[in-house]
């Protein structure tokens, strides 16, 4: 298995170039399945997990041509409603197939996703809100077999919880439904709204886009033609290299970024006396003299991202003084503070409240990633460690990071993959 062998202490500097957001590619990838004509997607994000939703996508027979970026699709050769449990297991977002799936072809098998390290992952709401749409739902041999022989119909949906890809999937399922649906409650994350504007280009009436409310009028059955999509800059990506900015207290400039997207994580590390410079689509951050805590809370958007907590996280670690993090949308997205504890942080736990008492210096030491956010917080902390850091288990990271270890050493870290003799 490769890892990560990190040497600390170097500062960083220059510029970067934001990818595409894997969150949002991936449910525009499976919305593709609502069209039987070719299309073409750009700015995708060279990652795991997008091999892993095109080649579900081929699985079920569709054409695909990939390259590092850019997919042409067509989805008008499928000739498969079933996503395998040995796909599914490896990708929990590849239940965002099944909306799309059940509102074309009126039936579908799809694996239960597995839960994760950060939680256990429920699809409850997306379920309950397809069946309130007409679908027959059943749950058998960890598949989902949903079934709407005549087509899903509009409903009125409430979610008890705010859900990107219970949204996701409502969205998708609603445009080639017989009637309008609304979605109270509704996830407006920036990949939510892209997702719906794909949709909208492509003929179906959606009101609300960008709020908790969204309306969408079907086109009962009636498949749809996309136009292009450019996949829009990832903003937990440029999030953490604006981390590692803060935590190595360099000047780093990010390319291809939208700032509005990002406005709670700049937020919080001016906050902690960074400074920042912004531009059309770039931004520069200028470190603090020192590093000062900071009080954090996670939360739907536009508030602070859970999928950054792991690695503000990281930058408090050597803050001066103790700062408090609840994280508020996953049960157990703590499992980076026993690693980080390993590198001589002082994080203490207390239910959904991470307590970060400031240290004076990290020392390198054998890591282990646990999930996907959790391993970006370890590269972090390791930019800083005296010594060597070895950042085990980065599969987790090669899921949602391009290129980290190339992008980080352009900016002048001491980082080198490595492969387990
Ligand atoms: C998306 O996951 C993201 N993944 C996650 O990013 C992100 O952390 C999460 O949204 C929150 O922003 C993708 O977009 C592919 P949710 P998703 O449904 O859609 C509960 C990363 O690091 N819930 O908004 O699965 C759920 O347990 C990943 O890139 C139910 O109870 O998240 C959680 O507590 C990690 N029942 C909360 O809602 C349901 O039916 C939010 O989950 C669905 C969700």
């Amino acid at each position: 298995m490769d890892y990560l062998e990190i040497v600390g202490g170097k500062k960083l500097s220059g510029s970067v170039t934001i990818s595409g957001a894997k969150n949002a590619a991936l449910p525009i990838i499976a919305a593709t399945i609502l069209s039987d004509k070719a299309l073409t997607l750009t700015n995708l994000p060279n990652v795991v997990d997008i091999r892993t939703l095109l080649k579900l996508l081929s699985m079920l027979g569709a054409s695909v041509d990939h390259n590092e970026t850019t997919a042409h699709i067509n989805n008008g050769f499928i000739n498969s409603t079933k996503a395998v449990y040995e796909i599914v297991s490896q990708m929990r977002a590849s239940i965002l197939v099944l909306g799309p799936l059940l509102a074309r072809f009126g039936e579908c098998e799809v694996s239960l996703p597995g839960g994760c390290a950060i939680g256990q992952r429920p699809i409850d709401l997306h379920l309950k809100a397809l069946e309130s749409m007409g679908a027959h739902i059943e749950i058998k041999g960890g598949y989902v077999r949903a079934e709407a022989k005549e087509g899903l119909k509009g409903a009125k949906i409430i979610f008890d919880k705010i859900t990107v890809g219970g949204t996701e999937n409502i969205v998708m399922a609603a445009a080639l439904a017989h009637g309008t649906t609304t979605i109270v409650n509704a996830a407006k994350e920036p990949e939510v709204v892209q997702l719906c504007e794909m949709i909208r280009d492509a003929g179906v009436k959606i009101e609300g886009i960008g709020t908790n409310e969204l309306s969408i009028e079907g086109t009962a059955g009636k498949t749809l033609a996309f136009k292009p999509v450019e996949i829009i800059p990832d903003r937990i990506e440029a999030g953490t290299y604006l981390c590692a900015g803060a935590i190595t207290y360099s000047s780093i400039t990010l390319h291809k970024v939208n700032c509005g997207h990002i406005r709670a994580t700049i937020d919080k590390l001016e906050s902690m006396g960074c400074s920042f410079d912004l531009k059309e689509d770039s931004i520069t951050i200028h470190p603090a003299s020192k590093l000062k805590p900071v009080n954090l809370i996670t939360i739907e958007y536009p508030g602070f991202p859970t999928d950054m907590q792991a690695q503000l996280m990281a930058v408090a670690v050597i803050a001066e003084g103790e700062s408090l993090i609840e994280e508020r949308l996953f049960e157990n997205r703590f499992m980076h503070v026993s690693e980080l504890n390993r590198l001589g942080a002082d994080v203490w736990l207390k239910g959904s409240t991470a307590a970060v008492k400031g240290v004076q210096k990290l020392y390198g030491a054998d890591v282990m990633a646990t999930d996907l956010r959790a391993s970006s917080a370890l590269v972090l902390a390791a930019l800083v460690a005296e010594g060597t850091t070895n950042v085990r288990r980065i599969y987790h990271l090669d899921r949602g990071y391009d290129d980290l270890e190339g992008k980080l050493s352009k900016l002048g870290a001491d980082i080198k993959r490595k492969r387990e003799a």
